[in-house]
């Protein structure tokens, strides 16, 4: 089996899907791998580490993909790049398929088979594959540094001759993986934390983290379900501001990382909001590729509103590079390593992974 990783053609993508590492484990396990040449540049890998580690390295993204059984890619693939796949092909990649019905069209009609990442069920078995966690894990790291950077105080209560400098506050809307990193690490750092969800059983979680939980009673309008909140109505975010007005006034930074799968994300800080918030403060909305938690964000900039630095970077993984792609790569191959050998995939339908990230089987769509 012949396994390739194209360079990523995203804007703003620094990621590669395959690591040398990883690449010397496949070889090692009978699979042939080959590298778009530069692929790992952003990631500050050269192509000649990928050489030791075993792989061959492909100067056009057309020989790549006509010689490949399966594709290993971070981003969805365009249908340009579809098109240059043989058919019987296998892609393994994040595809967002719910919203993207165009790249499930294109990948039947291809005649591929293709896997979500994103889709894999997130039961303990799958763990090691869980690549929105990896991922969003060190999302939450790097958007506290972000906003640390752009916040012009420390975190940290310091007593000095001069005088004591309180801590900084920082509020944090959504405690799910990136939230609950965000807040380990504003905590390190010496903030004051507080957090706020929807779903319950996530105050004990951000509790044993340092974090206070702003409770929120939830009304009938929420619909949880496998640890997600796949539904909210206007009413109760309308309650939901109110109730966290006060908190988000006084903060210093308010970081926001609420999503609803497959939907709009939920709006939390209003213009209104934003207006109330000390000159000076920031707010990070890493909801912003989905619509974004803060109705003043814009989607890849910085903006000051209201004497309030808002920052709307929509690929925060892409700026740590080097460890989003080396988390990613051991996602992505213990995956393959449980859909395939060497010989082939296994095709094991009833399987609860296989089924639940299969999104084109040889050419049928098995969703939308
Ligand atoms: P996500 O990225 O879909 O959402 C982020 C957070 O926003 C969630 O905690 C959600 O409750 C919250 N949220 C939604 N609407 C909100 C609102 N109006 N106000 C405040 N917060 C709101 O979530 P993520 O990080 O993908 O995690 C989803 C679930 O998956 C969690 O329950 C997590 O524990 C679970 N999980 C399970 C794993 C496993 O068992 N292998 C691995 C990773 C996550």
């Amino acid at each position: 089996m012949k396994v390739v990783v194209p360079l990523e053609t995203k804007e703003r993508e620094k990621r590669v899907a395959l690591t040398p590492d990883v690449v010397k484990t496949l070889v090692q396990k009978g699979f042939e791998v080959a590298i778009e040449k530069s692929a790992g540049l952003k990631a500050y890998v050269a192509d000649e580490v990928y050489k030791e580690a075993g792989a061959s390295i492909v100067e056009s993204k057309q020989d790549l993909y006509a010689n490949a059984d399966v594709v290993l890619k971070v981003n969805p693939p365009e249908p340009s790049e579809v098109s240059l796949m043989k058919k019987d092909a296998v892609l393994l990649s994040f595809m967002w398929a719910a919203t993207n019905p165009e790249l499930v069209q294109a990948c039947a009609e291809q005649g591929i088979s293709a896997f979500s990442v994103d889709a894999i069920p997130r039961i303990s078995r799958a763990q090691k594959m869980d690549a929105l966690s990896s991922q969003s894990n060190l999302a939450g790291y790097k958007t506290v540094i972000m906003a640390a950077d752009a916040l012009g105080k420390i975190f940290p209560l310091l007593m000095t001759a001069a005088g004591t400098l309180k801590p900084a506050k920082v509020v944090i809307m959504g405690a799910g993986v990136a939230g609950l990193q965000a807040i380990a690490t504003a905590k390190r750092l010496g903030a004051v934390v507080e957090v706020s969800d929807i779903r319950p059983e996530t105050k004990e979680q951000v509790e044993s983290l340092g974090g206070k939980f702003i409770t929120i009673e939830g009304d009938e309008s929420i619909k949880t379900g496998g640890g997600y909140v796949k539904e909210v109505s206007e009413e109760f975010l309308k309650k939901q501001q109110a109730l966290i007005q006060k908190h988000v006034a006084q903060a210093d930074i308010v970081i926001t990382t609420a999503l609803i799968p497959g939907k709009k994300a939920p709006v939390l800080i209003t213009d209104e909001m934003v207006k109330s918030m000390k000159m000076g403060s920031v707010i990070v909305d890493m909801a912003v590729e989905q619509g974004g938690n803060c109705t003043l964000s814009e989607l890849n900039k910085t903006v000051v509103k209201e004497g309030v630095t808002i920052i709307g970077e929509s690929n925060l993984p892409s700026l740590l590079p080097m460890n989003a792609s080396e988390l990613y790569a051991k996602n992505i191959s213990t995956f393959l390593l449980h859909l395939a050998d060497k010989d082939g995939f296994k095709w094991e339908m009833e399987e609860e992974i296989t089924k639940g990230s299969l999104i084109v089987h040889k050419g049928e769509k098995l969703i939308g």
